[in-house]
């Protein structure tokens, strides 16, 4: 693409004028049109007065701004953008309204421009089949707000040629985003990816095993995240969310593994949507924060454990090395009376205890997996003793952690939803979404994930997983959790997750 490179911009509402800011700041020259009369000038002016805010905060100077402002025009009709190398359809969500504005720009413009929409969930083989190049025809997903998310996915539809989603990833460069070049495929890359940790959460909640402050407060202490699933969802909005995750769903033939759960479809129907009603998961009050978005913390006024039995499998040495390290003596073998403190990964106290014929009033189960220097998660199986739990509880509190207590679950809260993220992550390589790799980078940079869900996989040791995975769709004979065949064959053979194949 040279520097003189024009593009043209259909379409200068949110999106629209987020991609003019960023290619003007790459250097290219920007014809606007939008339907609506005045809309691609006000859309103009409202990425100038964006730009002049750099100015104030001294990031460029005033004769840059002029030279910038000087690289823009209105288009007036479709056909002034007849001399275009690129253009970016940005208008509203509509099959029927992008396939008229597709094939009436191919009356136009120049054989070997390109032609590309910013759709977020239309396939681009649907939208190019109302053209006669479809060679030239792709996606151009941004992100927004598009200055402030790196992130662009270039989706190549069946028909589209290599060199055409080569020229957009050179532009997406030059614009200063990272491309990801993805398969058109229902959700693309991170509307897909991004599924499994919102749903998961869902079933959780399903299940009533936690709370959502439980359930974010885990995943950003434990693992990382920037944000726990309910707050993110709440943030994104309930009515993009759920309808997305629909449109996921059915675009895979109803994969159970990308199947969401009643509270989500309850949440939309009551318009709950999150912050922008300032009601979703949590309440918000009038300053916008979150009632109770803080709580779900286990008080308990017993006194510590001093002893716990940790029996012999699974995990006894890291489990009794933490029971050491919150003041407890270890005992191996049962002097029926102590609490019996397990480690699991991926099963229930239920399961363990008819598997182990242990006292499952006594059972404590502690999620070790990822950190637990600031908090961990307990569970107790039905029937349980309520003391056994406060004074092992009381115990980890005396050592300066949060506890959360929630029912019995398989997998507790983090390591069910870190396998559907990292099992979906697998999953997405199998079927050729993107490169392993460019799966974990579009997912960190998209959603802020702390790691993407093959680096998952990796933390967790990919043989874990997988038998992680086997055991979670063991309990509840739920092919949600079924292990992708990408995953699978590299746990067997004993390989990185990201080897390719
Ligand atoms: N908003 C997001 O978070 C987001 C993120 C990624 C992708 N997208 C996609 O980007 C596209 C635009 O979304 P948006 O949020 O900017 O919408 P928007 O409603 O803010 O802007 C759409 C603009 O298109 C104009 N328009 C409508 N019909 C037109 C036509 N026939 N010709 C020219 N202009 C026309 C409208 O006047 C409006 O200015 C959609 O396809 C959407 O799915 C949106």
């Amino acid at each position: 693409m040279t520097s003189k490179a024009t593009l043209g911009v259909i379409g200068a509402g949110a999106m629209g004028q987020g991609i003019i800011q960023v290619a003007l700041s790459g250097g290219m020259t920007v014809q606007v049109f939008d339907a609506k009369p005045g809309g691609a000038a006000a859309g103009i002016e409202a990425v100038q007065k964006r730009l002049a805010r750099l100015v104030e905060k001294g990031r460029i100077d005033e004769a840059e701004l002029t030279e910038i402002a000087s690289r823009t025009s209105v288009a007036n009709a479709l056909r002034d953008l007849g001399g275009c190398d690129v253009i970016i359809e940005a208008v509203f969500e509509d099959l029927e309204l992008k396939q008229q504005i597709f094939s009436e720009l191919e009356e136009h413009v120049s054989d070997d421009c390109i032609i590309a929409s910013n759709t977020s969930s239309i396939l681009i083989s649907s939208i190019a089949r109302a053209c006669r190049h479809r060679e030239r025809i792709a996606g151009m997903h941004f992100f927004n707000p598009v200055p402030l998310m790196q992130l662009v996915e270039i989706i190549r539809g069946p028909e589209t040629s290599s060199r055409v989603a080569e020229r957009l990833s050179e532009l997406g460069t030059r614009m200063g985003r990272t491309p990801v070049v993805v398969k058109d495929s229902p959700g693309f890359l991170v509307n897909h990816g991004g599924r499994a940790y919102t749903t998961e959460a869902i079933r959780i909640l399903h299940e009533r095993v936690a709370t959502p402050a439980q359930i974010d407060a885990v995943m950003r202490d434990c693992h990382g995240f920037r944000m726990g699933p309910c707050e993110l969802m709440d943030l994104t909005g309930i009515d993009v969310n759920f309808p997305v995750s629909q449109i996921v769903y059915d675009g895979y033939a109803q994969d159970p593994r990308l199947r969401t759960f009643f509270p989500h479809k309850a949440l939309y129907e009551a318009g709950r949507f999150g912050r922008k009603t300032k009601a979703g998961h949590y309440d918000y009050d009038e300053d916008g924060k979150a009632i109770g978005a803080d709580g779900g913390d286990f008080e308990t006024d017993h006194a510590p454990a001093t002893r716990l039995i940790v029996p012999p499998e699974p995990a006894r040495n890291i489990t009794a090395a933490f029971a050491r390290e919150i003041g407890c003596t270890v005992a191996e073998s049962d002097d029926s009376g102590s609490p019996i403190l397990v480690s699991l990964a991926g099963e229930d106290c239920a399961t363990y205890a008819a598997r182990t014929n242990s006292d499952h009033e006594r059972l404590v189960a502690i999620d070790l997996r990822g950190r637990s220097d600031e908090r961990v998660t307990l569970m107790t199986a039905p029937g349980a003793r309520p003391e056994c739990l406060a004074t092992v509880a009381a115990a980890i509190i005396a050592a300066g952690r949060r506890v959360t207590a929630i029912k019995d679950s398989p997998g507790f809260i983090a390591q069910r939803i870190c396998a559907m993220v990292a099992n979906l992550g697998c999953e997405m390589a199998q079927i050729g979404v993107a490169a392993p790799d460019e799966i974990d980078l579009a997912l960190k940079l998209g959603l802020n994930y702390p790691r993407g869900p093959l680096e998952i996989a990796e933390d967790f040791g990919v043989r874990d997983m997988l038998e992680m995975l086997e055991t979670m769709q063991d309990i509840t004979g739920d092919d949600r959790y079924r292990p992708s065949l990408w995953l699978r064959r590299r746990a067997l053979l004993g390989l990185p997750c990201h080897t390719p194949n």
